[in-house]
């Protein structure tokens, strides 16, 4: 007995040094206090201090965390290493000042978070060499301002319905801008000196920076005008002019327009509602590729030397995954012998009971009348737009066509179109389908204004010599601007 002891002690050693005896007054707030250049103790100071008022703070940076709070930190130092940090979503974090915390710990509660809250952060130092023309700048798909970026698009198209051109224009310059980046805006200072972000722009910005969310797209998302009107232009062959007239209508859904006797679809239209479902769910890479091989071995079938060329999101290094239409350019390597050939295309698809809808539109091409300068316009090579039938087991293996689970139609519905050009037009065509819109809307802004020179899908035209610019390749065409050439895959704008 003499050696058993008559209590046993248990040592608990807590590494967990958040462990805490005081309440927790404030459930929805969970602080991390960073210790570099503020030092352990007086980090320690304040989480006792903290504790004390009610406030949970923890010593290990995990997801539970909200509030993160620095003292003399670089926001972009601070934001890198949250990124390595392993965290699931550190765009919910609050990334604040110190001041944030000796005002909350004043009031005895967490007080709003203000924009003198978030941490000190300089402008970037490439600020000043971000080109206000998206052609002067290199858009990658990686786009690390997302949350604002997606905001201002929502606004620009808002403003689009309501025929606010200058508003929208404004919004889709700002989104583009944010695109180019090479990292994630933290902080307004962050945009100091950068092109095209106005007033609106910023307090949008300002908004999301501090609660998190933009008020102002949420108030757009739930007016019932907006919603109805992006629902009907989400159908294939509607515009905003027949949207706003079914609004005005009092219609609110597409089963109501369906459903209304007085209401006369087009052939586009009665397409659009019918493969609805199909066409509204994106288009993957592999399906891409797939209504490549088709198209082209259709063309080749028809003519061996023509030259098929992919276009828009998924040209072969725009590097889209995924797209809402599949876009083709057409060619013949000698001028004239396309004539017919795209009718000939669309016959032998239709043969191969592929063809679901097709809208064909002839050449229109005056070289008299061109460039134009209306660059919204359509132009004018002879195309077609269509509905496709893609079947299963036209797709690669890995690839796979995109299911609903619990459908195994084994096909689906794809929009196309295809453009047949004369080969000396074959560089422009191909520089203006492959997009981004904004890119296009750029160079051809910058065209005008920089060089005298007028830019369109048809050609290039030197004001000031009075001649058109030839062109054989999208890279003549930059040298021509006096451009470094920009890959597809950095038009992402
Ligand atoms: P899309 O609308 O297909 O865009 O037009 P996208 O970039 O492929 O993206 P998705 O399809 O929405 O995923 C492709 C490009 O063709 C040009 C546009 O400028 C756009 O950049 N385009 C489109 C024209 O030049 N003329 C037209 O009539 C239509
Ligand atoms: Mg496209």
């Amino acid at each position: 007995n003499f050696f058993w002891p008559r209590f046993i002690i248990i040592i608990i050693f807590s590494g967990d040094r958040s462990a805490s005896i005081e309440e927790v007054k404030f459930n929805e707030v969970t602080v991390y206090l960073v210790e570099r250049k503020m030092g352990s103790s007086r980090r320690s100071f304040l989480t006792s201090l903290a504790r004390s008022k009610g406030f949970r703070v923890e010593y290990a940076l995990s997801d539970e965390v909200t509030h993160v709070v620095a003292e003399d930190n670089q926001a972009g130092a601070l934001w890198a290493w949250l990124r390595g940090s392993g965290l699931r979503d550190v765009s919910r974090l609050q990334v604040l000042d110190i001041s944030w915390f000796t005002d909350s710990m004043r009031e005895g509660r967490p007080v709003t978070v203000e924009t003198r809250h978030l941490t000190e952060c300089s402008p970037p130092t490439a600020a000043a060499s971000v080109s206000q023309y998206a052609c002067l700048r290199r858009t990658t798909t990686e786009n690390h301002n997302k949350i604002f970026t997606d905001v201002l698009e929502e606004l620009a198209e808002n403003s689009e319905f309501n025929e606010s051109k200058g508003p929208c224009l404004a919004f889709r310059r700002a989104a583009s801008v944010l695109k180019s980046l090479p990292s994630a805006v933290h902080c307004l200072g962050a945009i100091q000196g950068l092109p095209c972000l106005g007033e609106h722009t910023k307090a949008v910005m300002e908004e999301i920076l501090i609660f998190g969310r933009s008020f102002k797209v949420e108030e757009v998302q739930s007016d019932e005008r907006y919603q109805a009107l992006k629902l009907f232009t989400s159908v294939f062959g509607v515009g905003p002019k027949t949207a706003e007239k079914w609004y005005r209508r009092g219609l609110r859904s597409l089963k109501e327009i369906l459903a209304e006797p007085n209401i006369q679809l087009n052939r586009m239209q009665r397409a659009g509602f019918l493969y609805y479902r199909d066409i509204s769910k994106a288009v993957s890479k592999a399906e891409a590729k797939a209504l490549r091989s088709i198209i082209e071995e259709t063309a080749h079938w028809i003519a061996p030397d023509s030259i098929l060329a992919l276009t828009g999101g998924f040209r072969s290094h725009r590097g889209k995954e995924y797209g809402h239409d599949v876009d083709f350019l057409l060619t013949m390597p000698e001028m004239g012998k396309e004539e017919g050939l795209l009718l000939r295309v669309i016959d032998r698809l239709r043969d191969q009971g592929i063809l679901l809808y097709c809208e064909h539109q002839g050449s229109t091409v005056d070289m008299s009348k061109l460039p134009s300068r209306r660059f919204e316009a359509m132009d004018h090579f002879e195309k077609c737009f269509l509905i496709l039938r893609l079947e299963e087991g036209q797709m690669e293996r890995d690839g796979g066509l995109q299911k609903d689970p619990g459908e195994s139609r084994g096909w689906r519905a794809v929009r196309v179109d295809l453009v047949a050009t004369p080969v000396d037009r074959y560089a422009f065509a191909l520089l203006g389908w492959t997009g981004s819109r904004q890119f296009e809307r750029d160079l051809r802004r910058f065209a005008r204004k920089e060089r005298g020179m007028c830019l369109d899908n048809h050609a290039l035209y030197d004001k000031t010599k009075k001649l058109f610019l030839p062109a054989t390749s999208e890279e003549d065409i930059f040298a021509h601007l006096g451009l470094e050439y920009v890959e597809p895959w950095q038009r992402n704008a």
